[in-house]
């Protein structure tokens, strides 16, 4: 099994360090990426990683990746609560899936509290900013 990682980010994410800082941290998607490659290199693990606005687009890379990942470690943005159709992509390919969240999405407005890709997921980690994505890796590393 290949040892390769897909790190999806959804729409909005491109916007990090100049979003809402107060709740998404000043730390750019640029920097995350960084982070990422030097722990996972680390690790013996390979990653790629992407951003976009679009949902299609997601779930084109969901598809792709059967048989190129061994996980997928997604922040889906907005996307998290409501899109089925995401849900149904990581459901369909059968790769572990960690859903990961910067900011606490269970302490804020109660329509972010619900996702809808959890349940296809094999965890959560919400609220520890740019941390959320670095743990996601270690967790990674044991699925
Ligand atoms: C987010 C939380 C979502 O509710 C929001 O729509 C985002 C970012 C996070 O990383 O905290 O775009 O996924």
């Amino acid at each position: 099994m290949s040892k390769k990682i897909l790190v999806i980010n959804g729409p909005n994410l491109n916007l990090l360090g100049t979003r809402e800082k107060d709740v998404y941290g000043t730390v750019t998607l640029g920097e995350i990426a960084s982070m990422m490659n030097k722990e996972a290199s680390g690790l013996g693990m390979d990653l790629d990683f992407i951003q976009t606005n679009h949902e299609g687009e997601i779930i084109d890379r969901i598809h792709s990746a059967r048989g190129v990942y061994a996980v997928l470690i997604i922040n889906a943005g907005a996307y998290t609560h409501y899109s089925i159709a995401i849900r149904d992509a990581l459901k369909a390919v059968e790769i572990p899936a960690i859903e990961v969240h910067l900011s606490n999405i269970h302490a804020r407005e109660e329509f972010r509290s619900k996702s809808v890709i959890a349940p296809v997921c094999c965890g959560q980690i919400s609220g520890f900013g740019a941390d959320s994505y670095l743990l996601a890796l270690k967790a990674a590393v044991n699925l």
